[in-house]
């Protein structure tokens, strides 16, 4: 079974789709970790975020994997364990960059479709049911008020210790909204068949139980 799962930053995608993957038995890929990845990589080398002919060669030198360790998602850069450095402000609007890019678009959708291939899983990302499992068979957009989804993001952030602003943490989540939805290649938008939940009032587990519903599973 595929189940994608799309939408904005700080909708509360992956925390939803980590709790609907461990209620169904399903395994959990969180795709914007390798668009992260690959951000981190060309701010490290000091390179242009949005240039093609550069990241394409950074790209074949570039060693990716996802693995589970103890039920959790990590991410290896080059053999680096980055799955804590990857959760930075300045690396998400490095993904959200790097993401524009078609070189990098088309490495990891095959990367991501390889890992699907044979496996039931949850996606969550910003092209899941568009275009990295377009067969999938529940497709859910997942939003929320821009305000709502900064404050999910800023408590997050201060959780782990960072020291950030809310108006800081707000403006980037709109540019990080403007530039995944308006880019040319497999912008952020919701799917034809997919289904949009309005998750602005609703807790992580309300958002479970009414996907849940919708998939006739509840
Ligand atoms: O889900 P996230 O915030 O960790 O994603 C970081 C960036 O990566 C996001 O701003 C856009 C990009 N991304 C993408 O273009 N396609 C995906 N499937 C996942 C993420």
């Amino acid at each position: 079974m595929h189940i994608a799962l799309d939408g904005p930053s700080g909708a509360g995608k992956s925390t939803v789709a980590k709790a609907l993957a461990a209620r169904l038995g399903l395994v959990y890929l969180d795709t914007g970790a390798m668009y992260r990845a690959v951000g981190l990589k060309a701010l490290r080398l000091g390179l242009p975020l949005k240039d093609e002919q550069t990241l394409l060669p950074m790209l074949e030198e570039t060693q990716l994997r996802v693995t589970r360790e103890n039920g959790e998602q990590h991410v290896y850069l080059d053999g680096e364990d980055v799955s804590f450095s990857i959760r930075t402000p300045e690396v998400s609007m490095a993904a959200s960059a790097v993401s524009t890019v078609g070189a990098v678009r088309r490495w990891l959708v095959a990367m991501q479709q390889e890992i699907a291939r044979g496996l039931d899983v949850v996606m969550d990302g910003r092209d899941i049911g568009t275009k990295v499992l377009p067969d999938a068979e529940y497709k859910f957009f997942l939003t929320a008020a821009d305000e709502v989804r900064a404050r999910r993001r800023y408590d997050e952030l201060r959780a782990k210790g960072q020291d950030v602003d809310f108006d800081e943490v707000l403006k980037d989540l709109r540019a990080r909204d403007l530039q995944d939805s308006t880019r040319k290649e497999s912008p952020l938008v919701q799917a034809e068949d997919a289904v949009l939940v309005d998750s602005s009032g609703l807790n992580v587990d309300e958002v479970v139980a009414c996907l849940l519903a919708l998939m006739g599973r509840a």
